[in-house]
């Protein structure tokens, strides 16, 4: 056996790779991974295997990957600077580059910004580049996992590294003072926990970040461009400043381009472009993307946004009370991702199968991208979907509900 046959095997008889083997030998009916869509729109329709079906797994919530003038300005975009600006941002820039980051930090009320591919690019470059020996970190144990392995680096270099109980205050300052001596200590949540839909306390950190001489960082991928006014975020929405705090946006999701960043003091922009080694070591976001990203900022800070944040809240409170109605544990809901409770990982998986037979797509998230025997239906609620896929989801629900064991809230009470 060739070594390279030899690693694959090894890799397959451990950890996640085995569990998800296991699962798909299994349950090869219902184990709906990797699917591939065909044919996408319009609106939300999406075909998979020959199957139409209403997608409600799509981070794009205000429904711009469809928007006309977001496509035309990725057009004009290719026009303008061909598909790609050829080297990494550390040798050069295009003026779009520059434009789209002064554009971030106009719209989200920082002093500067730095943009990077993606989310996790940003974490595994901001993270490291900003601690060394000496320094410590202070990590929500269900931050993102991009904020994990931003963490492990920084760990190589010799920062030190705690956990607190999830949205745990005491928790977290008993991390805070077990973690002292230390020169500089970054506290690190999500801005909206993408698997629950759950917000941080962000006032109350902020002011322990500052009792014990910390800084707080939070990573608002899922908050972008449909929390707070304009879509500013779940840090201006909660807090109303930035006062010691850095914030992580996407470019991917609501912003439905592509990239993520860092919105952050003009003195450490400079510092970041430097430290960062995903920004120094890897190619940009392409420049068509830059000048849609722009586009996009022009429709958040419009009145239509207002429009678009209504239509969405429409969908999401349908769809929630909706759920409520049948009695299912409905998890967030304060943005557009709502997780209904499944539990047992099998039935996540069988009710996931079930919901897609009755044409609508949602994600079976299971063990261990949320604990084990804690799986949930996770669902993206779009501003683009129409009430009509919205109810529809929410009677598919119901015929779930009649064949597979789903905890019911009425019943958990009763207990
Ligand atoms: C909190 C958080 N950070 C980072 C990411 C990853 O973002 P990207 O796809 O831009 O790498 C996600 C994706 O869902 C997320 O929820």
């Amino acid at each position: 056996m060739l070594p390279i046959e030899s690693l694959s095997n090894s890799l397959y008889s451990n950890g996640v790779a085995r569990f998800m083997a296991h699962f798909a030998k299994l349950f090869p009916d219902i184990h709906m991974k990797d699917l591939t869509v065909d044919v996408a729109g319009p609106g939300r329709e999406v075909t998979i295997d020959g199957h139409k079906v209403i997608n409600f797994g799509c981070d794009s919530f205000l429904g711009l990957d469809r928007d006309p003038r977001v496509w035309d300005s990725l057009k004009k975009g290719i026009d303008r600077w061909g598909s790609h600006n050829g080297a990494s941002r550390m040798f050069n820039s295009v003026r779009s580059n520059v434009d789209a980051e002064n554009k971030i930090a106009e719209w989200l009320g920082t002093e500067a910004s730095v943009i990077y591919p993606s989310v996790t690019l940003a974490n595994a470059g901001v993270i490291p580049g900003l601690v060394t020996k000496g320094d410590v970190i202070v990590c929500d144990e269900f931050a993102h996992n991009s904020i994990q392995e931003g963490i492990k680096i920084a760990k190589a270099n010799g920062t030190r590294s705690f956990v607190f109980k999830h949205n745990n205050l005491q928790d977290l300052e008993r991390k805070l003072e077990e973690a002292k001596p230390y020169k500089h200590a970054l506290i690190t949540i999500d801005g909206v926990y993408s698997m629950s839909g759950s917000l941080p306390k962000l006032k109350e950190m902020h002011a322990l970040a500052l009792k014990h001489n910390a800084i707080l960082y939070v990573d608002d991928a899922h908050g972008t461009g449909v929390m707070g006014k304009h879509g500013r975020g779940t840090v201006m929405d909660n807090l109303g400043h930035y006062e010691n705090t850095l914030v992580i946006g996407s470019l991917s999701k609501a912003f439905s381009c592509m990239g993520g960043f860092v919105g952050c003091p003009k003195s450490m922009q400079d510092l970041l472009k430097i430290r960062s080694n995903s920004y120094i070591f890897g190619g940009p976001v392409a420049p068509c993307y830059l000048d849609a990203i722009c586009t996009v900022i022009d429709i958040l800070q419009s009145d239509e946004y207002e429009q678009l944040q209504d239509k969405l809240n429409e969908n999401l409170s349908t769809l929630v009370s909706g759920a409520q109605d049948l009695g299912l544990i409905v998890l967030g809901g304060h943005t557009p991702i709502i997780s209904i409770l499944v539990e047992d990982e099998a039935n996540c998986l069988r009710a996931g199968k079930m919901l897609f037979d009755l044409g609508c797509y949602v994600q079976s998230v299971a063990f261990p991208a949320v604990p084990y025997r804690a799986a949930v239906l996770r669902i993206q609620v779009n501003a683009n979907h129409d009430l009509a896929q919205i109810r529809n989801l929410v009677a598919a629900l119901g015929e779930v509900q009649k064949v597979i064991e789903l905890p019911n809230v009425r019943a958990k009470l009763a207990a």
